[in-house]
C-alpha cells in the first residue's frame, strides 16, 4: 500500500511539466502573471479532475450557485474567480485532485472557512478546492476527543457540541473556519484554560502532496511539528481530532467607552489585566475610530454561568457609553461578538508582551491618527485595533510547533484592522497597517518591552511580513527540510499563503 503510494508520487513528479503558477500572490513569493495558455491549462485540468474523481466529489464552473459559494470569502478582497471549483468528498479524491494538479502544474487554492484576509491565500484563478463536503463531527466520549471535518466552521462545531454539554478550543467569532485557524495556531476564549487550538489536536488526517492519505500523530515528529503553524505547505488536511471538555453556560459582558470615558476605562483595564489570573476568564480590548474619535471597547468572557464575586467590580462599576451583560450558552455568547463586515479588509499582527496604560494610549493614538487620515481614500473606511491579553503560560499546553518560533516568549496576538470598499484604496490601507504596526512596536519598546524579533501571529500578519519574523530562522530551516522530504516537487508551492 505504502509502496504504491510512493510509486504514484514518483510518477507525478517525473511527468510534471514546467507550466508556472498564475494569478496574483501577495505573499512573499514571486508568481508569474496570468497568461492565456495557462488559462487553457486550467480548463483542461478541471476536465481531467472531473473525469478522475469519484461520485462523492464534483467540479463546478462559473456562475453556478455551488461555484459562487465555493469561492466566497468573509471579505471580497480575498476572492478571485477561478476557472472551476472542486468539492472533494473523500480524502482519496483529494489525492486524485492533487495528482492532476501536479501533472499540469497549475495554480490552485484550498479553502476551509474562507476567513483569510490576505488576498490569494485561499483563492486562485486556477483550480479552487473547497473543503465544503468534509462536514462530519464524531464524538469519542471515552477518549475525550472529537473528530472534525476540515470544511466546518466553528459555528457548526459549537452548534453541535455545546447542546451536548461538550466543547473544544476554537475560534472566538462566528464563521471562522476550523482548518485555517487550527493550522495557524488558534487563539480562543478557552486558551487561558487549555492552550492554543493546535495544541489540543491529537490527530490530523492529511492528504500528502503525492496523494497519499496519512494520519499524523505525535509519533510522526516531522509532520506533527510542521502542520502546527504550517497551513497548506505539507498537504491538505481533511480531518482534525481535537481534545474535548465539558461546557456549561457562560457569562460575558460588552462595554464601550467614548470620549472622556475611554481614558479611565483603559487605566482600569490595565489594572485588571495585571492583577487577575483566573484561567477561566478571557478578555479582549478594542479601539475603533467612530465619528471622528476613538471608542474603546472591552469584551469579557467567563467560562461558567457566573463569575466569581468581585472579579469584575472595577470594570462593571465604571461609567460606560454602552453596556450589556450576557449569560447563557457558549454558542449564544459567540454570536454577541462581531467585526463589522467590509467589502475589502486587511489585518496585521502586532506582537506585544503585555498591555500597560501607555501601550493602550499608543493604540488609541494610532486609531485616531489613521482614522483621521484614511477617510480621504474611502468614505467607508473602518479603522480598528484589538488587544488580546492572555496569560503568560498559554504555550505550556503544547510542544514544539512551526509557529511560534520560541515557546519561552509569549507574544500576545494584538491586531490592526482596516475595512473599506474602494479597491483603489488597497495600497494605502496596506501601507498604513505597516506603518502603524511599526509605530506600535516602537511604543512597546519605549515602554520597556523587548520586542526585537517579536513574532506576529501567522493568522493575523499582513502579506509581505518576513517569514523569519513569524517562524524564526531555526524553525524555517527545519520546515524547509520537512518540505523537501514530503513535497520535493513543490506541488504545494502552486497554492497561495505563507510559503515555507
Ligand atoms: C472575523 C474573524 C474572526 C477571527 N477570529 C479569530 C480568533 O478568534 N482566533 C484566531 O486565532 N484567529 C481568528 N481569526 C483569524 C483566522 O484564524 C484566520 O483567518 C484563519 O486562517 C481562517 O481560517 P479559514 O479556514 O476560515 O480560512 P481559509 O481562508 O479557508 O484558509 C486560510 C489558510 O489555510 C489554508 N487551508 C484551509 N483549509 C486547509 C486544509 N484543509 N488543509 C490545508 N490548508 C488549508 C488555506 O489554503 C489558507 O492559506 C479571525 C478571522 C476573522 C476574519
Ligand atoms: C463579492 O461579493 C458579492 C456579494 O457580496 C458577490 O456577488 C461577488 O461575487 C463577490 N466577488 C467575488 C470575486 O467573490
Ligand atoms: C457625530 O458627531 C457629531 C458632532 O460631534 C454629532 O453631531 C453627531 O450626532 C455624531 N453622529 C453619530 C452617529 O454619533
Ligand atoms: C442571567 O440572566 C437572567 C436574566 O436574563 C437573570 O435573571 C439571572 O440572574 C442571570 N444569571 C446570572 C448568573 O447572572
Ligand atoms: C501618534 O501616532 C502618529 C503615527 O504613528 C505618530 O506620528 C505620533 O508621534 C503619535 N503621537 C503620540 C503622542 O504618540
Ligand atoms: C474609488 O476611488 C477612485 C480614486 O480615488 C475614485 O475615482 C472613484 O470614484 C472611487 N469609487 C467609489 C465608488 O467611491
Amino acid at each position: 500500500m505504502l509502496g504504491a503510494a510512493f510509486l504514484a508520487c514518483i510518477l507525478v513528479l517525473t511527468r510534471a511539466t514546467l507550466q508556472g503558477p498564475s494569478g496574483f500572490d501577495l505573499g512573499n513569493r514571486a508568481v508569474q502573471p496570468r497568461s492565456p495558455s495557462s488559462q487553457d491549462g486550467y480548463g483542461a485540468t478541471c476536465e481531467k479532475i472531473a473525469r478522475s474523481i469519484s461520485s462523492a466529489s464534483q467540479v463546478f464552473y462559473p456562475w453556478s450557485q455551488d461555484f459562487d459559494s465555493d469561492i466566497a470569502h468573509w471579505t471580497n478582497s480575498s476572492s478571485q474567480v477561478s476557472a472551476c471549483s472542486v468539492e472533494p468528498g473523500t480524502p482519496n479524491d483529494v489525492g486524485l485532485i492533487l495528482r492532476e494538479i501536479a501533472h499540469s502544474r497549475v495554480s490552485f487554492a484550498v479553502k476551509g472557512g474562507g476567513h483569510a484576509y490576505n488576498p490569494g491565500f485561499s483563492s486562485t484563478l486556477g483550480v479552487h478546492i473547497s473543503m465544503a463536503r468534509f462536514k462530519d463531527i464524531i464524538i469519542h466520549e471515552e477518549r475525550g476527543t472529537v473528530e472534525i471535518g476540515a470544511g466546518l466552521t466553528w459555528t457548526d462545531v459549537y452548534a453541535y457540541l455545546v447542546p451536548k454539554g461538550l466543547n473544544v478550543v476554537g475560534g472566538r467569532l462566528n464563521g471562522v473556519g476550523v482548518a485555517g485557524l487550527t493550522l495557524g495556531g488558534g487563539y480562543s476564549w478557552k486558551t487561558n484554560e487549555y492552550g492554543l487550538t493546535m495544541d489540543t489536536v491529537t490527530e490530523f488526517e492529511v492528504v500528502l502532496p503525492c496523494g497519499e492519505v496519512k494520519v499524523v500523530t505525535e509519533q510522526d515528529e516531522d509532520l506533527w511539528f510542521a502542520l502546527k503553524g504550517g497551513f497548506n505547505n505539507y498537504g491538505i488536511v481533511t480531518k482534525f481530532t481535537l481534545k474535548s471538555h465539558t461546557q456549561t453556560d457562560v457569562w460575558g459582558a460588552l462595554l464601550s467607552f467614548g470620549g472622556d470615558l475611554a481614558d479611565p476605562a483603559q487605566t482600569a483595564f490595565a489594572n485588571y489585566i495585571a492583577q487577575q489570573h483566573d484561567p477561566r476568564a478571557a478578555q479582549l480590548g478594542s479601539f475603533v475610530y467612530s465619528n471622528g474619535s476613538v471608542l474603546f471597547g472591552i469584551s469579557l468572557f467567563y467560562d461558567g454561568p457566573s463569575p466569581p464575586e468581585g472579579l469584575y467590580d472595577d470594570l462593571l462599576n465604571m461609567p460606560t457609553t454602552t453596556k450589556s451583560i450576557f449569560n447563557g450558552s457558549f454558542t449564544d455568547f459567540v454570536s454577541t461578538q462581531f467585526i463589522p463586515l467590509n467589502k475589502r479588509a486587511y489585518f496585521d499582527g502586532v506582537p506585544m508582551l503585555h498591555y500597560t496604560k501607555p501601550i493602550m494610549e499608543a493604540f488609541t493614538n494610532e486609531t485616531q491618527f489613521w482614522g483621521d487620515r484614511l477617510s480621504q481614500y474611502d468614505d467607508n473606511v473602518l479603522v480598528a485595533y484589538g488587544i488580546d491579553p492572555f496569560e503568560p503560560d498559554i504555550l505550556t499546553h503544547g510542544g514544539p510547533s512551526a509557529y511560534p518560533p520560541d515557546r519561552s516568549r509569549v507574544f500576545l496576538p494584538s491586531s490592526a484592522y482596516r475595512g473599506w470598499t474602494n479597491e483603489s484604496a488597497d495600497e494605502h490601507m496596506a501601507d498604513s497597517l505597516r506603518l502603524s504596526t511599526a509605530a506600535l512596536i516602537e511604543a512597546g519598546t519605549r515602554d520597556g518591552q523587548d520586542l526585537e524579533n517579536a513574532a506576529p501571529y501567522v493568522n493575523y500578519a499582513l502579506f509581505g511580513t518576513p517569514l523569519e519574523l513569524m517562524y524564526g530562522s531555526e524553525h524555517l530551516k527545519r520546515l524547509a527540510e520537512i518540505k523537501q522530504k514530503y513535497d520535493p516537487g513543490d506541488i504545494m508551492g502552486l497554492t497561495g499563503g505563507w510559503k515555507l
